[in-house]
């Protein structure tokens, strides 16, 4: 099969070099288990979950089968004032493994809308309980929070915000945790809890009162597998709890299993007030995010508003749509039965073994990883990023998809993968980085 530049003019591709990708493109026509197959036939293997989204592998028939059943039984129903059975079964298992008191769900459709629903449960909430001063939002440089207004008006990167001036005012960021000298460091690093009091800085400097809620991934994933260092995301609990402020982890990436446990927040024993989820919740078999909520949190906005209202003025026509709770269901019906992130977490170990293997590699500048998640940052050679956007391109043709953000390859592998795929990851990027 042959793409001409022509045939692939009329689609404006996201987060991509368009002129770039339509003179030589990278097509994808076929997923199976953990490969790709490419539009000229070649064998790729899927190194990252194809965007973190699929541990569970490529074209799982029963994922498939339950799309279609549902499409078939009842392909629509609205959410808001009806409601259809899947959803409540969906939030049941995803409240089944959220920690404890994190037991309600809000559907909508990815991590960006997640983003911008947790920022108004956090409105919601204060204003519920009298205190609507707090409007004052904390994020955290090199944070990616997706691509809404919400978002990138938390973002901490560069490029996905100058473009935007217009974004939501008053929000302030920490310092990221990637500190020099701990580079090559397996797990968390030692150093760098510290790096949490920014927030208390800011409670002096702003007032705590005026806060309503911090928001973190626990390991920031996109911006390269910045792990927490030891002790970091405890002190941020207590700074947060000393002053009424929301913890909000953005586990749009660490969730389903990626740290070895179900959630980041359990792998590293803080529980938040909210969550943010998508990507693997449905194997990225269908659109869907989600966010969890603390009961208190859940009861305080309902309790306020008057009986039998609205109580939160928010939702989208595509909220818990009966095809993506299908595939949703499945996916964590087959993460219980198979016990994956227990899987996870024991291949954990032979991938951060296999991966820091290549620390030997002069082009490389750090090695980091957590759970089964990782990243192997090169030096950069021009501007930023520009070695790593030819690696990425270079990898595919070499057979091996991963996603770069600058000069950072980000490495996750399906929760199905054996040892052999990991050590056929660690060859190719070693193949691929040896000839920089
Ligand atoms: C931590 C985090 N939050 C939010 C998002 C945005 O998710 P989506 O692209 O589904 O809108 C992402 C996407 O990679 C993410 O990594």
């Amino acid at each position: 099969m042959e793409f001409t530049a022509n045939s692939l003019e009329q689609h404006w591709m996201p987060f991509t070099g368009n002129r770039d990708f339509k003179a030589n493109p990278r097509i994808v026509v076929k997923g199976e288990g953990m490969y790709y197959i490419d539009h000229k036939g070649g064998k790729i293997l899927d190194g990252a979950s194809a965007l973190f989204c699929c541990p569970l592998g490529h074209g799982r028939p029963e994922i498939a089968n339950a799309v279609r059943d549902q499409l078939l039984t009842n392909d629509y129903t609205p959410p808001f004032q009806l409601g259809h059975p899947g959803s409540f079964e969906l939030a049941s298992l995803v409240a089944r493994i959220t920690p404890e008191p994190i037991n309600h769900v809000f559907f909508v459709n990815s991590g960006s809308e997640s983003i911008d629903t947790a920022l108004k449960i956090a409105m919601a909430y204060h204003r519920a309980k009298g205190e609507g001063q707090r409007t004052r939002f904390v994020s955290r440089e090199r944070a990616y929070h997706g691509v809404n207004i919400g978002g990138v008006s938390l973002a901490g990167m560069v490029k996905n915000r100058e473009t935007f001036s217009g974004v939501m005012p008053n929000v302030v960021c920490m310092r990221h945790t990637l500190l020099e000298g701990n580079e090559f460091i397996p797990g968390q690093p030692t150093r760098g809890a510290e790096l949490a009091d920014d927030l208390k800085r800011f409670c002096e400097t702003y007032g705590g009162s005026t806060i309503a809620a911090v928001f973190v991934e626990p390991i920031a994933g996109s911006t390269g597998v910045l792990v927490p260092p030891v002790g970091y995301l405890e002190r941020l609990r207590e700074i947060c709890d000393q002053h009424g402020i929301l913890l909000v982890f953005d586990e749009v990436i660490t969730g389903f299993g990626r740290t070895g446990q179900a959630f980041a927040s359990q792998s590293f024993g803080v529980t938040p007030d909210i969550m943010t989820m998508a990507k693997a919740l449905t194997n990225g078999a269908q659109p869907m995010g989600a966010v969890a909520v603390k009961d208190s949190i859940y009861d305080t906005i309902i309790d306020a508003a008057p009986e039998n209202a609205i109580e939160f003025f928010h939702g989208y026509t595509y909220s818990g749509h009966p095809a993506a709770c299908a595939a949703g269901i499945v996916t964590q019906n087959i993460f219980e039965k198979d016990n994956l992130f227990a899987r996870a977490n024991k291949l954990s170990g032979y991938f951060a073994e296999a991966l820091h293997s290549l620390k030997d590699m002069e082009c490389l500048k750090d090695i980091r990883s957590y759970g089964l998640l990782g990243a192997v940052e090169v030096k950069a050679k021009g501007a930023p990023g520009a070695l790593g956007t030819q690696l990425q391109k270079d990898l595919f043709w070499n057979g091996l998809h991963i996603k770069f953000t600058g000069d950072s390859g980000i490495i996750a592998p399906q929760f199905v993968a054996e040892e052999k795929h990991i050590d056929e990851i660690v060859d190719k990027l070693r193949k691929t980085f040896s000839k920089i």
